[in-house]
Parts: C-alpha cells; structure tokens; sequence
C-alpha cells in the first residue's frame, strides 16, 4: 500500500519541529510535510493531494479556519482536523463547519498519533471517490422539522434544563451525530468518548447548546429533499423507532443502563448514511428506492448498484470522520449483518440489528423500510429464536407508549 500523504500547518516552528520529532517513528507508513503557513500549505496542495491536513487555528494572514476553508472548497475528500490551544467560543463557531476533529493543544503524542491513523485508515478506503468527496463536505444532516421546532421553543423557556434539550436532540439523528460530533472532539477537553446525546448535551450545557443553536445555526432544519419515490420523513420516523426499541430490546435482557443507551444511540444513527446518500443524491436515491419497490431487492443492495457502497458503510465513514466512538460506528457498519455482532452474551449492536428487523417489518408502507426479515442462521440459535415473541411484544408496547 502506498504511503499516506499527511500535511501539517502551523506558524510556530517550535511546534513545528515537535510535531516532526514525536511523529518520526511513523515514517514508514506516512509522507509528512510540515509548514508554517496556510498560504505555503496550498501551494503544497496543489502539486501533490494530501489524504489528511492537521492546521493550527490561530496563524497571521490566513488562520486555520480560513485555510480549511479553502481546502473544503478545492480538496473535499481530504481529511481536515484543527490542533489548536485556543478554545474559546469565537473559535468554536469559525470551525465547526470546517474541520473533522479538533485536537487541544499540547496533546499527547500517542493520542495525536491515534487520531491521525484513523483518519488516514478512512482516507485511504475503497470508497468511491465521488461519494468520499461529498462525505468530506457534508457538515450538517437535514433534521426532523419538528424537532428542529421543538428544540428553538425549549431554548427560548428560561426554565429549560439539559435533560430536556438532550431528549428533544436524541429524537433526531442529524442532532445526535452532531452533538456528539463536537463532545467528542478533544477540543471541548473531554478526555474519555461519549456515546449517550444526553450525557454530550449535559456536557455542553445549555449555554453553549443556545449558541450553537441559535447563533451558529449547527443543525439545519430541513428544506424539502426533492425524491418523488419515498419521503425523507420515513427515514427520522424509522430510525426513531428503532431507538426506542433497540433500547426496550437492551433492557429486556438485562444490559447495564449505559449499554442500553448505547443501544438507543445506536439505534438513532443506524441509519444515518440513508439520510447523507438521499440528502446529497436525491435523483440517485430515488433509484434505488425504486429498485427496491419494483424489484424487492433489499436496500443495501440497490445501494451498492446505483452508489457502489451501501448506506451502513457511508453512514460509519462519516461517523468516523467526526471521531464518534468506535462503539457506535460498529453498530452503524454491521447492523445489517447480524452474524458478524453475533457474540457470546446479548450486546447493544443486537439489540439495535433486531430492532430494524422488527420495526421494518411493522413498517409496511414503508418505501425503503418496508421488507424486513431475520437472517434464517440466526433464528438457528434457540437462545435468539425463544425470545423473538417476548421482545416483539415489548417492542409494540414501547412503539405504543413512544417510550424512551
Ligand atoms: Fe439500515
Ligand atoms: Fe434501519
């Protein structure tokens, strides 16, 4: 495999040259380039691409967000990641857009190591580089109008506490992704990787969530996605549904509470490369629900025809891209494959796997979610088969009740 291509960005030649000397033992894997300007990293740019960039934010002539910016613009499949030691909310709001990952300065060698590996393991896929270059734009994710609308209401009350932005932010998967987006990248010096919206918005605090919201415009409400075959909408309401059960699924079997929001994140996100592929092909999109609704073929593998890679794959790339916790982008990446999360014990990518099964298949007239069944290997195991009745009974009750 040939070398990645890794440019580093900033003014401080001291930085410069630590950067150089803790990364020298990755040599062998990585070409890496070390400039001290935004203007000297284009140039750079423009003789040879680049799979990841990582710029300093604050730089005289064209700082860190304005540079991302450019590169977005001219270069959108590279991966763009902020180190920065300024962590102020001026600086939040020039580069939530513009970058992946924030990294805070100074940072652990061994984790700035980690990050830049992941970010080169996704740079370097197989997947199709049309769709890598628009997964690398792709800042924000439509969300549900109404909870876009339930969201401004809370924060315009001066009562309104964290627990209810997080229960209104975790009904929307654009929201959820988003949220944890920004929890999780070291900027905000949160150290250990969160995966529960609730836990990532208590987190923010309501002040930060109000600016972000409000001023910074970081979820964006949807405008109409112009399919003629299926309706968007099917997508929030599906993967809402299957949150709600994957979590009544979770705790049925008796998971830890935090396994059952994981599961419940889980299940808000599964479906996440749907939304990004019909959001940003719509025309495309359309084929496939069509494939699927005249040719019964399942969706993933309408997906693969038309896009050449299938919404489970897109929606843990661009979860990863976003340095979301490995847990999840597992959970997202395999639930349609139901004997690769098959374990010893009962875990929440099951909980989230049987989930969509049930709820597609209560989802009749559903375009895209409509035909579901279990796989015939895993209705083998007694263990899954003898609970089938129990947890679709408790699913319906959960549905019933719009429990979470
Ligand atoms: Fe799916
Ligand atoms: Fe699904």
């Amino acid at each position: 495999m040939s070398k990645q291509q890794i440019l580093f960005v900033d003014d401080e030649p001291l930085v410069l040259q630590g950067l150089q000397r803790t990364l020298r033992p990755q040599r062998g894997e990585w070409n890496m380039v070390f400039v001290e300007s935004g203007a000297q990293a284009l140039e750079h740019m423009a003789v040879q691409p680049f799979d990841v960039i990582v710029s300093d934010m604050l730089m005289p002539m064209m700082n860190g967000a304005q540079l991302l910016k450019e590169v977005v613009r001219r270069y959108p499949a590279t991966v763009r990641m902020v180190l920065s030691g300024h962590a102020d909310k001026e600086l939040v709001s020039q580069c939530v857009g513009v970058a992946h990952q924030f990294i805070s300065k100074p940072c652990d060698p061994e984790y700035l190591k980690a990050l830049v590996k992941n970010a080169c393991q996704l740079a370097g896929g197989l997947m199709d580089v049309e769709v890598k270059q628009v997964l690398g734009t792709i800042d924000r994710l439509p969300s549900a109008p109404e909870v876009y609308l339930d969201l401004r209401d809370a924060l315009a009350r001066p009562e309104v506490d964290t627990r209810r932005l997080g229960a209104i932010i975790q009904r929307d998967p654009g929201m959820t992704a988003k949220t944890l987006k920004l929890v999780n990248s070291a900027f905000f010096g949160m150290r250990k990787s969160v995966s529960d919206p609730q836990e990532a918005v208590a987190y923010l605090g309501i002040d930060i969530v109000r600016t972000l919201v409000l001023s910074n415009g970081i979820f964006e409400v949807s405008s109409p996605i112009p399919t003629r075959v299926f309706q968007v909408a099917e997508v929030w309401r599906h993967s809402l549904a299957v949150a709600r059960v994957a979590k009544t699924i979770a705790q049925l079997e008796g998971l830890s509470p935090a396994c059952q929001r994981e599961a419940y994140a889980g299940g808000i996100l599964h479906d996440i490369g749907v939304l990004v592929l019909a959001s940003s092909f719509p025309d495309l999109y359309d084929q496939v629900a069509e494939t699927v609704q005249v040719q019964t073929e399942p969706l993933m593998t309408a997906e693969e025809w038309v896009f050449g890679v299938s919404h489970a794959e897109v929606g843990a790339y661009l979860l990863g891209l976003w340095g979301l916790p490995a847990s999840l982008l597992e959970i997202v990446r395999l639930h349609h494959q139901p004997l690769a999360i098959l374990g010893e014990a009962f875990s929440p990518a099951l909980a989230v796997h049987v989930a969509d099964v049930i709820c597609g298949g209560e989802a009749e007239d559903s375009v895209l979610f409509g035909a579901a069944d279990f796989d015939p290997e895993l209705l083998r195991r007694p263990w899954i088969r003898e609970r089938l009745t129990d947890w679709r009974t408790a699913s319906a009750a959960a549905l019933q009740q719009g429990n979470l």
